[in-house]
């Protein structure tokens, strides 16, 4: 049995009291639905300023899944105003998302930065969780979790055919070896299924229904 990747993308929502509600719901629902998260790999991607407060709240209850930030900076500590390196982050978080399609967008994220920016998050033993849009774009060395986030299901509602997620899949194994491939876009607790039993998925990154502990416990069950 393959395990999966379910990582929540919460973007940037919610305060600290948001947080800790989300994670106290969704620890009560994994313990009352009795749902088992061992071959399932839960990831909660919380803006910077939540990861303590997520963190604690993990920890001292038992939550039973990992932290990732949702970017990272591409230099270390030092002059630069606004950025928050990974080594600034070290204790809250396991993986880190770097790449997304709305960082490359909004914020003109660009193949050299990105590397960079996996290359901090390498070096501190952190895992990048690569986004691209389809399969022939760069993926730096070292990466070996990609989300393939085809950018019109982003938000949308309208997710990606569940046939040509695994050919992208495929193509993005096919480059290198050891490499898990997530899908991405309008993931849902209806579709879920549809992505994850397809064997060259290895999970799924989750926006929008990220936010909502019930919806994101039925995605965990159904996935
Ligand atoms: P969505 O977002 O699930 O809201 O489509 C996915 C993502 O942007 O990672």
């Amino acid at each position: 049995m393959k395990d999966i990747f379910i990582v929540a993308n919460w973007k940037a929502n919610k305060t600290d009291e948001e947080t800790v509600d989300w994670l106290k719901k969704f620890r009560e629902l994994i313990i009352s639905k009795n749902i088992s998260l061992e071959h399932k790999k839960v990831v909660i991607c919380p803006s910077y300023h939540l990861l303590p407060v997520a963190y604690d709240y993990i920890k001292k209850n038992n939550v039973g899944v990992d932290i990732g930030s949702q970017d990272i900076s591409q230099f270390d500590k030092g002059a630069y105003t606004g950025e928050v390196p990974v080594s600034l982050i070290l204790n809250y978080i396991s993986f880190s998302i770097i790449g997304h399609s709305e960082r490359r967008k909004y914020f003109k994220e660009d193949d050299e930065i990105l590397q960079k920016k996996v290359s901090m998050a390498l070096s501190s033993d952190k895992l990048p969780i690569y986004c691209v849009e389809n399969s022939n774009m760069l993926i730096p060395e070292g990466v070996k979790i990609v989300a393939y986030e085809p950018v019109e299901a982003i938000g949308s509602g309208m997710p990606d055919d569940p046939r040509n997620a695994d050919k992208i899949a495929f193509e993005i194994k096919r480059k290198s070896t050891d490499i898990h491939v997530l899908y991405g876009g309008s993931v849902d607790s209806s579709n879920v299924g549809r992505f994850t039993k397809i064997e060259n998925i290895d999970g799924v990154l989750v926006g929008g229904a990220s936010l909502d502990p019930l919806e994101f416990t039925k995605i965990v069950e159904n996935s």
